[in-house]
């Protein structure tokens, strides 16, 4: 390949067009009308209110990049591709990319990293006025973080809830537990455990309402409130299960030294996320860079870990990680070993 073709194929590649087409097609649910049936230019322009000719040009760069497919002329069929942006794709991937979601107001702020590379700050607040979790009510009731966030839990909670040797007993805190996919698949395989739900107020009401339909309700606690408050006390097992990479180190001490605090002589602190200097570095220093942008927060090393760790005044005791690559990180209180 000459460097003229690896130039074309680079700009190509970091082009910004692609991914705001694709975005476009997600939020006009494109394959979802497809897929029901609705394959000509004019029925789809119909059913998504848009104009003929400019929903034309937009198929054909999409069909040209293989998202989708014309087999005549302005008919349209899906591609493995645009299969994965139909609405109930586990990937969940059309509502991240909807222009009325969540997804989208996170774009925004990505969209000012070079203003971030200047000042070293997460750029949120500035853009939206509030910071992520306080901005979360501004996503459409149909595509909010916990439903998205929820669909992402479930892709790992079931190999979390067997593949790890969790006590036959015990009480657990879910601290900062989403909306409960983690509790159900632990609660559901292994019936001698109860838990508490421990998440913002909205998160928690949804979250007892998924356990409840589980038949799990008699064994769960509902905590809504904040991990920068006191916790509830003397649980055998503190999980906090991809929450610290959303904070910066000084709060996520705090929220360690909060389950410390609230932790009795033997109990157990399980960090539950991954690390940054193992695994795909791709996928890692994106997660690393989207969390600067979004929240102030980072991915971190197993050493950052260990400092973490130290500065909530426990210990970090064991290391494992599970097939899809979290983390499990066992602290104790250092009397307690
Ligand atoms: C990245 S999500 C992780 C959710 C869940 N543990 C999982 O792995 O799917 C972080 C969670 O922290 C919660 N959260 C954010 N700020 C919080 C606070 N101050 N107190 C309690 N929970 C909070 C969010 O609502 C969200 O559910």
């Amino acid at each position: 390949m000459t460097s003229q073709d690896q130039a074309r194929e680079f700009a190509e590649a970091v082009d910004g067009l692609a991914p705001l087409a694709v975005r476009a097609a997600a939020t006009l649910r494109l394959a979802d009308h497809i897929h029901a049936g609705h394959t000509d230019l004019h029925a789809l322009a119909g059913r998504t209110g848009t104009d003929p000719h400019a929903l034309h040009k937009l198929l054909r760069f999409l069909t040209s990049r293989g998202v989708f497919t014309d087999p005549g002329p302005d008919q349209f069929a899906l591609t493995p591709l645009s299969a994965t942006l139909l609405d109930e794709h586990p990937s969940g991937l059309r509502r991240w990319l909807d222009r009325g979601g969540i997804g989208a107001r996170m774009d925004h702020a990505l969209a000012h990293l070079d203003t971030a590379l200047r000042t070293g700050r997460c750029p949120y607040t500035d853009v939206h006025g509030t910071g992520f979790y306080d901005d979360l009510a501004a996503a459409t009731p149909d595509n909010t973080f916990d439903q998205l966030r929820d669909q992402h839990a479930d892709s790992f909670a079931h190999e979390l809830a067997t593949s790890h040797p969790w006590p036959t007993t015990g009480h657990l805190v879910d601290v900062g537990g989403g909306t409960g996919a983690v509790l159900e698949a632990l609660l559901t395989a292994h019936p001698g455990l109860s838990a508490t739900l421990l998440d913002r107020p909205e998160t928690v009401t949804a979250g007892m309402q998924r356990l409840s339909r589980a038949g799990l309700a008699s064994r769960c606690t509902a905590a809504p409130g904040s991990f920068f408050d006191p916790l509830p006390p003397r649980a055998d097992i503190y999980l906090l299960v991809n929450v610290l990479h959303n904070w910066n180190d000084h709060h996520a001490t705090t929220i360690l030294q909060n389950c410390a605090a609230a932790a009795h002589p033997e109990s157990t602190i399980l960090i539950i996320e991954r690390i940054a200097d193992t695994g795909d570095a791709r996928a890692l220093t994106a997660m690393d860079l989207r969390m600067f942008l979004l929240t102030g927060g980072q991915e971190r090393t197993l050493q950052q870990f260990h400092h973490l760790a130290t500065d909530a005044y426990l210990t970090l005791t064991h290391t494992a990680t599970i097939p899809s690559g979290l983390a499990i990180l066992t602290c104790h209180h250092p009397r307690s070993i």
